[in-house]
């Protein structure tokens, strides 16, 4: 089935706009990055003086917003220290804004950044196609959102199937389960290079930042897949209690899957629209997510309660990540000595 797997709306307590601070620590560490490598890398052509800016999977905001900033920042500041190349102070920027047609946009534009120095549209649907007119991104940027499937592999939620996954998430523990993930992910994030790779003018930059597994850990030893486990051990103590069908659970899986490194740099040489110019390990103070029962389950709520809610109704969704805060608690000691190092700075330059 596929699936359109959008963050918590509104900028209310239990919105992703109140609580994207983790995934914020990485913007923060990332913006020396991206100001080198646009001032050192960016090598575009162009007549215009139009520079398009597009933030994929930007949610609904502050992140997108300082993601933008950043970018804008590093540009002014090329062309204030080498005036004579493009893009020069004639430059208008123009910031396209890219999720599912189902994310919260209202609430993104109503809280736009007051002043600024861009124009802005929205451009809904899926990255995993095309939404942006051909040659005509400049640069680039998709953080903690590609290890969003289009769908759940097909054979993971058929019990007939040597790919049926009982648990609820691809935490490594079967060849064939891992393989279905794996063959999703080479599909999607193919087509997502494709569709970039016309979109992208030549010698444009794509900042792509988030989660990846470093080659040789699984995702059973991660924070993130230890929180997994335990939301999946969760749901089954709610099926236990009746509210969720136990059946509708056995089906039931994320579309998410975060690649190893190897996987990932595989599919970008594979698609060879773009050239590798920074595959790195980044580390910022939330390195992981702070050690805290009522931070995780609030957090691990605004990115997949709607998922849930939508397969098992609110209430199986509210029990279940009350049931995540008590058992966060329990595991505090095993989340403690998760691996950690799953933050990546990744730059791709069109060719
Ligand atoms: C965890 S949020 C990240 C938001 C923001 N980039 C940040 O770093 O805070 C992931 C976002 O990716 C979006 N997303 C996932 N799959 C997508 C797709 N196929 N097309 C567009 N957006 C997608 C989700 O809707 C969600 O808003």
């Amino acid at each position: 089935m596929a699936s359109s797997n959008t963050m918590a709306g509104g900028d209310g307590p239990n919105s992703y706009s109140q609580h994207s601070t983790y995934q914020r620590a990485l913007l923060e560490v990332a913006k020396e990055k991206i100001n080198e490598a646009i001032s050192t890398e960016l090598d575009i052509n162009s007549a215009s003086n139009r520079f398009n800016i597009a933030d994929f999977g930007c949610s609904t905001g502050p992140n997108t917003f300082l993601a933008v900033q950043n970018i804008i920042d590093a540009v002014e500041e090329k062309y204030r220290k080498q005036p004579q190349q493009i893009p020069d102070d004639n430059t208008e920027f123009h910031v396209f804004f890219n999720d599912h047609s189902n994310n919260d946009f209202n609430t993104l534009f109503k809280t736009l950044p007051p002043i600024k120095k861009y124009s802005v549209a929205g451009v809904p649907g899926s990255f995993f196609g095309r939404v942006l007119p051909r040659d005509s991104l400049h640069v680039g940027h998709c953080s903690y959102s590609l290890h969003w499937l289009s769908q759940v592999p097909k054979g993971i939620a058929d019990r007939s199937s040597p790919a049926w996954n009982k648990d609820i998430y691809c935490t490594g523990f079967s060849k064939e389960v891992a393989e279905a993930y794996l063959d999703q992910f080479k599909i999607d994030f193919g087509s997502f290079l494709e569709a970039r790779g016309e979109e992208f003018v030549s010698g444009g930059l794509l900042f792509l930042l988030g989660s990846c597994l470093p080659d040789g850990v699984k995702m059973s030893e991660t924070m993130k897949g230890m929180l997994f486990d335990c939301m999946g051990s969760c749901l089954h103590d709610v099926a236990k209690e009746g509210l969720i069908d136990q059946e509708e659970l056995d089906k039931f899986n994320f579309p998410i899957y975060p690649a190893h490194v190897e996987e990932f740099k595989r599919v970008i040489e594979d698609n060879g629209c773009f050239t590798i110019k920074a595959f790195e390990r980044i580390s910022h103070e939330n390195e992981e997510y702070p050690l805290d029962p009522k931070f995780l389950a609030t957090s691990y709520k605004v990115t997949f309660g709607g998922v849930l809610e939508s397969r098992f109704g609110k209430d199986a969704m509210e029990k279940t990540m009350q049931l995540i805060e008590e058992k966060c608690s329990e595991i505090l000691p095993q989340l403690a000595n998760a691996k950690s190092g799953m933050q990546y700075f990744i730059m791709l330059q069109k060719n």
